[in-house]
């Protein structure tokens, strides 16, 4: 089930000395090398900038070039990696040309690869030991969960030489691990990871990492009043479960996590195409944002108060199916009139918001693959951020570009809310006009949040590559995993 472990380590050898398979090399197209890179290549005779003058290595972003049994230094192969140009120097940009070398590295078994962390002022040193360690965790991970025989061949240990203090390595094994559970929790096949076993994993990882652990099957989510949940759930032969996790650091404010578990969206009555149809495993990603989170955030002992919460349903059409015109009694007591059982994923979330304002959360973020609308206004990268709360949304989205990830906020005008109310429930599922349609969705979820400062990440896009691109695989993503580490590491300081 788990990730095969790699072991990341730090040197402050020169990296001459430096005893690896492979030894990373990064270069700035437009900046001249460090004076480390410049010791290592007067080991070489000078080789690599004969290389860099004759432009058969121009530093572009993501360029690889290797150099096989290089004479003079110890590591036995360099493989040179073009890291673009410096004035972009940020988590993001140093994450994903990192998981671009390893990946490039992991097609064949090999036993220890070191990087030169590159030299720039833009970014503190912890920063360069994070985007680095989890860029080169995650290109040693990739798709294949069911594979017999492997696709990528993590090497036993990676080494980053230059200046890394042993916390950074630490928190950078730990999230690199996070968000590799996350992608692997995404592209468990839905055969496999449903909300039964989905709810096992939750209550194994718990276990491992002292996590405090709820997981309420259907009768006590009868008990509970969680008809929202229930009313979805009940069309497929798998029981809907509902996962909390907490973590109770010394803060006095309190986080709740909320994410989208939908372990599979056939769009229930409203049934999808077989191409709308075809990856929506993927729908529980915002869950296992929240679950891999919540797995760092007790492995490094934050000391916020931070709850995930994590409806987990199946989304099928039978003859039990929640039916259109059907009305749905929510735990807050409103009550949601199904006009289309694809537009699921809301109906789920409103239990579970009201859930986390029971549990007197100061602040709320929920992750969910909620509409494709949301891919339409922002493309298949960045998430739609919407809130109720300007200074919390700022908050958040400044975790998320510490990160190196993105999201970009959308308007929450008050016409909008006309798109929710119902005619024979208080509420309606689905709006029944097309435009706008992540706004709406937000709209609907707002009803359920209080006045707690929430904010909804809409990551329908980012949460899934359908295509691979140099520096990841395709399939899950673990997008907003850092992000939500981010934010729960500044949440009381
Ligand atoms: N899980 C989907 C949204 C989705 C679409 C995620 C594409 C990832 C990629 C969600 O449950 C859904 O079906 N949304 C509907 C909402 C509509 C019926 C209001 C949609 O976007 O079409
Ligand atoms: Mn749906
Ligand atoms: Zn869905």
């Amino acid at each position: 089930m788990n990730d095969p472990i790699i072991r990341l380590t730090s040197s402050s050898q020169p990296l001459e000395t430096i005893d690896a398979d492979w030894l990373v090399l990064g270069y700035w197209e437009d900046a001249a090398p460090s004076p480390a890179l410049r010791a290592l290549d007067e080991k070489l005779g000078g080789f690599i900038g004969r290389l860099r003058s004759a432009n058969d290595f121009q530093a572009k972003t993501n360029e690889l070039l290797p150099l096989h049994q290089p004479l003079g230094i110890k590591a036995k192969r360099i493989l040179l990696l073009g890291l673009g140009k410096s004035n972009e120097a940020g988590r993001r940009l140093l994450h994903d040309t990192a998981s671009t070398a390893v990946r490039a590295l992991t097609l064949k078994k090999i036993g220890r690869v070191a990087i030169a962390l590159p030299a720039s002022d833009r970014v503190t040193a912890e920063q360069m030991v994070l985007a680095v360690g989890v860029g080169a965790i995650q290109g040693s991970h990739g798709l294949g969960v069911r594979r017999s025989e492997p696709l990528r061949f993590p090497p036993d240990e990676i080494i980053l030489a230059g200046p890394a203090a042993e916390s950074a390595i630490s928190r950078a094994t730990i999230e690199g691990e996070a968000v590799a559970f996350a992608r692997r929790l995404v592209n468990l096949p839905p055969c496999d990871l449903y909300p039964e076993t989905y709810a096992a994993v939750i209550a194994d990882m718990a276990l491992e990492t002292g996590l405090e652990c709820e997981i309420w099957d259907e009768r006590r989510l009868a008990a509970e009043r969680m008809g929202a949940i229930l009313g979805i759930a009940q069309g497929s032969a798998r029981p809907a479960r509902f996962a909390v996790l907490r973590h109770r650091g010394s803060g006095s404010r309190t986080l709740a996590l909320v994410g989208k578990g939908v372990t599979f969206d056939s769009g229930g009555l409203s049934l999808k195409t077989n191409d709308q149809m075809l990856d929506m495993k993927c729908d529980m990603a915002g869950a296992a944002a929240v679950t891999a989170a919540m797995q760092a955030i007790a492995r490094l002992k934050l000391p916020a108060h931070v709850i995930g919460i994590m409806p987990l349903v199946e989304n099928m059409p039978s003859g039990l199916s929640v039916k259109l015109g059907d009305v749905l009694s929510s735990r807050s007591g409103k009550t949601i009139e199904i006009l289309n059982t694809d537009a699921e994923g809301r109906v789920i979330l409103a239990d579970a918001l009201t859930y986390a304002v029971e549990q007197k959360a100061d602040h709320i973020v929920d992750l969910a693959t909620l509409t494709g609308a949301v891919m339409i206004a922002l493309g298949a990268d960045i998430a739609g951020l919407m809130s109720n709360d300007d200074d919390w949304a700022a908050t958040v989205r400044g975790a998320v570009l510490t990160a190196g990830e993105r999201a970009w906020q959308l308007p929450m005008d008050s016409d909008f809310d006309a798109a929710v109310k119902g005619t024979v429930a208080d509420l309606k599922n689905h709006p029944g006009i097309r435009y706008g349609g992540a706004i709406t969705g937000a709209k609907f979820l707002e009803q359920f949040v209080q006045n707690v400062p929430w904010v909804h990440l809409d990551i329908a896009g980012p949460a899934w590559a359908e295509k691979e691109s140099p520096w990841r695989d395709a399939g899950g993503t673990g997008a907003y995993v850092r992000s939500l580490i981010e934010l729960a590491h500044t949440y009381t300081v």
